[in-house]
C-alpha cells in the first residue's frame, strides 16, 4: 500500500510518500520559519495562505523523488489536528479533493500520533511498547504507547510545553524565531553553573510537569541583569545555558520515573525539543547507566513533517481504524 501524507497544522508543510512494504520512499517539506520570524511567531492566515501555495508542488516533487504516480497512491493521510484550524483545512481539503477523485480513503491522523510514531521511521525502530516522551512547541506529554492506537497519558505539562518555554525565553534574550534551536546554540557557548534556574515540580511525586515559571524566572534574571546595563553575549549565553541545563533535567528526570512506574524499558523521544543535542546526550547517558533504551526520530524528522503524517495514516490503514471523512479538530486529546 502506499500512502501519500500531508502536514500542514502550524508553519511546515509536508509531504511524503510511504509503502508498507518499501518505507519512505519520498518526504518533502518547505518551512515557514523566514516567512514569520519577522513577526516573532507564526501568523495564522499567513501559514494557510502560505500551506495552499506549497502543498500541490510538494507533492508532485514527492511523486518524482518516488517515481510514482498519482493513480499508484492507495490512501492520503493528513493532519486533522491539533493545529491551528485554518492551516488544518488546507491539508484536509487537499487530501480529501484528491481522494475523491481517485476514489481513495482518506485516514485523518492526530499530530501528536504522528509525533509519537516517528521513531518507527528510524533503524533500529522500538518495539511496543514503550514510553514516550512528547516534546513540541504545543505539548509536553508522557504516554505509554502499548501499541497502535493505545495510548495511555502518564503526566503532561500543566501550564506550558517544553518547546513554548524554549522560544517564550529565546524572545526574553532576544534570539530569533524560533528560538529553541537559537538558544540552544548559544548554550553551548555558556556556563550553566554562573545562574541556577527552577525546576519547577522536580520532586511533586507525579509525573505532571510545569515551564511557566522557569520563563518567568528567566525574565527575572533578564531584567536583573540588564538594570545597570544591556545584557552582553557572555551573559546571554550563561542563561541559556542554565536555562537548558533546568529544562532537560527535569525531561530526563520525569522520563526515568516513568519507566520506573510502568516498569517499561524502552523510551522514545518524539517531537521538535527531542533535536535538542544536551537532552539527547542527558538521555543516553541516563539510559546506559540503567540499561535502557532510547529511540529517536531521523534528525530531519524531529520537527513537523509529512513523513509521519503518512507513517502514522499507514499503521492506520494496517489495523482497519481508518477515518474517512472530512474532519479537522483544532483542539484535540490524543489520550
Ligand atoms: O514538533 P514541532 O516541530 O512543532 C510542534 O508540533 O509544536 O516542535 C517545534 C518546537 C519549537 O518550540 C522549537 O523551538 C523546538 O521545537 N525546537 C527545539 C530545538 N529544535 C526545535 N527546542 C530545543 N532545542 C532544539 N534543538
Ligand atoms: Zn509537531
Amino acid at each position: 500500500m502506499l500512502v501519500l501524507g500531508i502536514e500542514s497544522s502550524c508553519d511546515e508543510t509536508g509531504v511524503a510518500l510511504y509503502d508498507t512494504e518499501l518505507g519512505l520512499l519520498a518526504h518533502q517539506l518547505h518551512t515557514q520559519i523566514a516567512m514569520h520570524s519577522e513577526y516573532g511567531g507564526v501568523v495564522p492566515e499567513l501559514a494557510s495562505r502560505d500551506h495552499i501555495r506549497r502543498v500541490l508542488p510538494l507533492t508532485t516533487a514527492c511523486l518524482t523523488e518516488a517515481q510514482r504516480q498519482l493513480s499508484d497512491i492507495d490512501a492520503i493521510a493528513y493532519t486533522a489536528g491539533p493545529g491551528l484550524a485554518g492551516a488544518l483545512l488546507v491539508g484536509a481539503s487537499v487530501a480529501n479533493a484528491m481522494a475523491f477523485a481517485l476514489n481513495k480513503p482518506t485516514i485523518a491522523v492526530h499530530h501528536l500520533e504522528g509525533h509519537l510514531l516517528s521513531p518507527c521511521l528510524a533503524d533500529p525502530a522500538p518495539q511496543f511498547p514503550f514510553v514516550a516522551l512528547l516534546v513540541s512547541g504545543g505539548h509536553t506529554q508522557l504516554m505509554a504507547v502499548h501499541g497502535v492506537g493505545h495510548y495511555e497519558l502518564l503526566g503532561e505539562t500543566v501550564d506550558d510545553a517544553a518547546g513554548e518555554a524554549f522560544d517564550k525565553s529565546a524572545k526574553l534574550l532576544g534570539l530569533g524565531y524560533p528560538g529553541g534551536p537559537a538558544l540552544s546554540k548559544l548554550a553551548d557557548t555558556g556556563d550553566a553553573t554562573r545562574f541556577t534556574l527552577p525546576r519547577p515540580m522536580l520532586h511533586s511525586g507525579s509525573l505532571d510537569m510545569s515551564f511557566s515559571g522557569l520563563k518567568t524566572a528567566v525574565l527575572n534574571l533578564v531584567t536583573q541583569q540588564s538594570k545597570e546595563a544591556p545584557l552582553d553575549d557572555a551573559t546571554r549565553a550563561d542563561i541559556c545555558a542554565a536555562f537548558q541545563e533546568a529544562i532537560v533535567e527535569v525531561l530526563v528526570k520525569k522520563s526515568l520515573a516513568a519507566l520506573k512506574q510502568t516498569g517499561m524499558q524502552r523510551l522514545v523521544i518524539a517531537g521538535g525539543v527531542g533535536a535538542n543535542r544536551q537532552l539527547r546526550a542527558a538521555l543516553n547517558d541516563a539510559a546506559k547507566k540503567r540499561k535502557l533504551e532510547v529511540f529517536y526520530p531521523p534528525m530531519a524528522l524531529c520537527t513537523d513533517n509529512g513523513a509521519m503524517i503518512a507513517y502514522a495514516g499507514a499503521q492506520r490503514l494496517k489495523f482497519q481504524q481508518s477515518a474517512g471523512s472530512f474532519a479537522i479538530q483544532p483542539r484535540w486529546d490524543l489520550a
